[in-house]
């Protein structure tokens, strides 16, 4: 390992501490090295404070393709990671990737994006090294990855991995926005293309990890980590986690191994046995929902009775009727239908 790198991790590793300037030069190879490679840190991205006790990190820290590769330890997803200081949008760099040798399963990051994509045409605004912007490049040639299941699975490995980094308890609503406290603190974007290689699909996930920006969707207002942490948090375990996370759901739902994302995303869902208000391409059905599906999406049973399968890539939910669980008042129905 060259030493710019050597100081980097051993700045890294004791994050929220200082190192003192002989540590430091003894990574460095040298106080005379020392001092060349300051301005290599911050060509990174790092930015340093120094103080009588030493060198310490800057949080949130630069998104950095090496502490986020190290010992990472993933089947698939994350073997090779890219970090860009700004990209229009990280689900077009990784799609763009899709033909270099070695791609299945790159993750892109970027520290800000022109054109962020959210899920049905909207935009995925986020201010400049603050928030986790990944994707992560699946190339699928035999169809194995199903995009009702990759959809559901995404999410799940988002809360999950946020969980995992921070101990913060996240929950889901369909189909894979997370929520902390009942407001939005990540969201999905799974995209298809087919090329002459075949088909290759790009989970796009964005996770607000210190900055909440407007939320254009009054349904689920936005908050940030940091916010529900009170001070800034280290975006790099957060995207460890979550490439940790995805790369085990993927291999499942590669496996069609789909009963235990069943369960495991029930168990987090906000809106099981809620009504619920569901646009589905242009029409508006509102209902109870029964279950969610990794093969048929959100199952509903509407008002007049009747069960209607919503698939996750042109539905969304535009109204929750908090309160109105089951057993409580609703609006006279009749028998559900199959
Ligand atoms: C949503 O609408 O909730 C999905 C948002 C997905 C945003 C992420 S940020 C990284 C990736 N690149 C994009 O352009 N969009 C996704």
């Amino acid at each position: 390992m060259d030493s710019v790198n050597r100081l980097i991790e051993l700045l890294y590793d004791r994050l929220g501490q200082s190192v003192s300037l002989d540590e430091a030069a003894s990574a460095a190879g040298g106080r005379g090295k020392l001092e060349k490679l300051w301005p290599l840190v911050a060509q990174r991205g790092h930015r340093v404070v120094f103080s009588p006790a030493g060198a310490c990190l800057v949080l949130p820290t630069a998104m950095d393709a090496r502490l986020i590769e190290r010992d990472l330890d993933t089947r698939r997803v994350g073997r090779n990671v890219i970090c860009f200081p700004q990209v229009d949008s990280t689900n077009d760099v990784a799609f763009d990737s899709a033909s270099q040798a070695g791609a299945d399963g790159l993750a892109v990051l970027a520290e800000w994006q022109r054109l962020g994509r959210g899920r049905l045409g909207r935009r995925w605004i986020s201010p400049p090294g603050a928030n986790v912007l990944l994707s992560v490049l699946l190339n699928d040639p035999s169809e194995a990855l199903g995009h009702e299941a990759l959809t559901i699975a995404a999410g799940l490995a988002v809360a999950e991995g946020i969980e995992d980094a921070t101990n913060i308890p996240c929950r889901l609503k369909w189909p894979n926005d997370v929520l902390l406290e009942g407001r939005k603190v990540a969201g999905v974007l799974v995209e298809l293309r087919r090329s002459r290689k075949g088909r290759c699909v790009v989970i796009g996930i964005g996770v607000n990890a210190n900055a909440a920006p407007d939320s254009p969707d009054i349904q689920s207002p936005a908050t940030c980590l940091a916010e529900h942490m009170g001070e800034p948090l280290d975006r790099t375990e957060i995207v460890r986690g979550l490439l940790r996370r995805l790369d085990g759901w993927v291999a499942r739902v590669e496996a069609a191994d789909l009963d235990a994302l069943h369960t495991a995303w029930r168990d987090r869902c906000a809106m099981i046995n809620q009504r619920i208000v569901v646009d589905s391409g242009g029409r508006q059905v509102t209902g109870r929902v029964l279950d969610i599906s990794p093969l048929e999406g959100l199952i509903l049973c509407d008002d007049h009775g009747h069960r209607q399968h919503l698939p996750a890539a042109c539905s969304t939910v535009v109204g929750i009727r908090r309160g109105e669980i089951e057993g409580k008042p609703r609006p006279p129905q009749r028998r559900e239908k199959r």
